[in-house]
């Protein structure tokens, strides 16, 4: 009798011990992030600003529903506005090294790469930021003016 309870008690034991090390690597990849394959977006935020156009929460989970409004509300009302403007976005999120929201650590890119989302957008859109003298003479004309140089930059 004695030694069967002994052998179940070893038994569980190890089992305990197998399971603790089956989990190890599970959450040391949890806190360290280390055995993930895609790489983490680099989100480096406006060095000027310190606000978003909404709080950060509201941005992270509905940007996109935003720049969507925005969008109808323009192309199909013609009401344009600067809050949610892609320009806007694009005019603060730009990174300063290389004037653009795209590439590898460009602030859309970088985010969007990692969550596998693919937009468009910036096949008419400038991915950059545009100098004091643009905006003053793209002003009148919305964005379509820059919109038309972007896409005559890109043939
Ligand atoms: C085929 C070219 C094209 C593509 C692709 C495109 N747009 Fe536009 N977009 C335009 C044009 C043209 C306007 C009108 C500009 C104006 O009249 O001010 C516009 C206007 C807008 C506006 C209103 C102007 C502003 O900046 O507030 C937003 C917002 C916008 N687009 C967002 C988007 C988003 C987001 C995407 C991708 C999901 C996108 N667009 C893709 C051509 C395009
Ligand atoms: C006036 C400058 C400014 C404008 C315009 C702006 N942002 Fe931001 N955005 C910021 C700043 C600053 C933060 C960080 C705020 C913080 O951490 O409290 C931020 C944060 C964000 C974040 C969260 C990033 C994270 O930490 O994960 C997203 C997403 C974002 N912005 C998207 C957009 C989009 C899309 C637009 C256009 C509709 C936009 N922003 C317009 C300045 C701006
Ligand atoms: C912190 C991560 C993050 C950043 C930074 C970010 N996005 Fe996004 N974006 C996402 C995610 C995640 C989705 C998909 C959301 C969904 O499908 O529910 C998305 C979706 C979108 C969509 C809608 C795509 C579609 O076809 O539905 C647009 C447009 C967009 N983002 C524009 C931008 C622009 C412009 C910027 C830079 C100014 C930006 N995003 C920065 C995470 C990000």
């Amino acid at each position: 009798m004695k030694t069967t309870t002994l052998l179940q008690a070893r038994f569980w034991i190890s089992l305990m011990g197998v399971l603790a090390l089956l989990w190890l690597p599970v959450t040391y990849g949890e806190t360290t992030g280390k055995d993930s394959r895609v790489p983490k977006p680099s989100i480096q935020l406006p060095a000027k600003a310190k606000k978003c156009v909404e709080p950060v929460d509201i941005m992270k989970r509905q940007h996109q529903n935003f720049i969507l409004h925005q969008r109808d509300e323009t192309m199909y009302k013609g009401i344009r506005t600067k809050q949610h403007s892609l320009k806007n976005c694009v005019n603060c999120h730009a990174d300063p090294k290389t004037n653009s929201v795209l590439g590898k650590d460009g602030f859309c890119e970088s985010c969007h790469t990692y969550a596998a989302v693919n937009i468009d957008c910036f096949s008419c859109h400038t991915d950059k930021a545009e100098s004091k003298d643009a905006a003053a003479s793209y002003r009148q004309f919305g964005d379509l003016g820059n919109i038309l140089d972007n896409i005559i930059e890109k043939r």
